[in-house]
């Protein structure tokens, strides 16, 4: 089961928050989501929490899937980010691997049969991401991935993440949460929305002007700063603006 309604099942999101107050989204683990938090280092990290569940592809040995932010072209990502593939090698160990192809940044598939092969010149990789055949130089990057021994991967995407500001503007006789975020091209951004900390994240609709009606359910990303006008339900809560990662 999602908790959170409007994201479909083979569906995640990259997700760092702005509150009414203060920026949010602690260490509460959201599934299907990334989460933006700051690691020892100091620096921000994107962890994806995905349920085993929910992807069928990762319930037997050897199962991939591979999920991205912005769709892939035959050979190359048609936004700025490479997807991640995801390699189930035993009941419990995973690989989460970089696409990018270690030869000449090609998209490599996901894992099938013995292989993740790349379109361009015919690289392939193992299971755990190490090269098999093929011009490629490198094994693919691989990111830290934990299991939680039942129904829950973890994934490090150190410096993934995003600032949020938020500010009240007025739209009439009402104040608005205006929500300030850098976009990426090719990713849908949406809103989401508790009331506390103890809920689960809901998609709101939200406006792309001060005054507009709030009646978009996502908006596409340009690489530039967007800025969205979020009407407030309650007088506090946590609002998240997010990015879909889907099966690509
Ligand atoms: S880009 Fe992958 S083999 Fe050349």
């Amino acid at each position: 089961m999602n908790d959170m309604p409007g994201v479909t099942r083979r569906e995640f999101v990259r997700l760092f928050a702005a509150a009414a107050t203060a920026s949010v989204v602690g260490s509460k683990m959201c599934f299907s989501t990334v989460v933006a938090q700051i690691t020892d280092s100091g620096l921000p990290s994107g962890f994806f929490h995905i349920r085993i569940s929910d992807f069928p592809a990762l319930q037997n040995n050897s199962g991939s899937v591979r999920l991205g932010i912005n769709r892939v072209s035959s050979s190359q990502p048609t936004g700025g980010n490479y997807p991640i593939i995801i390699n189930r090698e035993s009941s419990t160990v995973f690989h989460a691997l970089d696409s990018e192809c270690t030869h000449a940044s090609c998209v490599v598939g996901a894992y099938i049969a013995g292989a993740s092969s790349c379109p361009c010149h015919g690289s392939r990789y193992g299971i755990d991401g190490r090269r098999l055949s093929g011009p490629a130089p490198l094994s693919l990057k691989k990111f830290p991935i934990t299991f939680d021994g039942a129904d829950v991967l973890s994934v490090e995407i150190p410096n993934l993440g995003f600032t949020v500001t938020s500010s009240f503007v007025m739209a009439g006789a009402k104040s608005r949460l205006m929500l300030s975020f850098p976009s990426t091209l090719g990713a849908e951004h949406e809103v989401m929305f508790r009331e506390n900390l103890g809920q689960s994240w809901v998609a709101i609709k939200f406006a792309t002007t001060p005054e507009g009606t709030a009646d978009k359910a996502f908006i596409p990303g340009n690489d530039r700063v967007l800025k969205v006008y979020a009407d407030r339900a309650t007088e506090s809560g946590f609002y998240a603006v997010t990015i879909k990662v889907k099966a690509v």
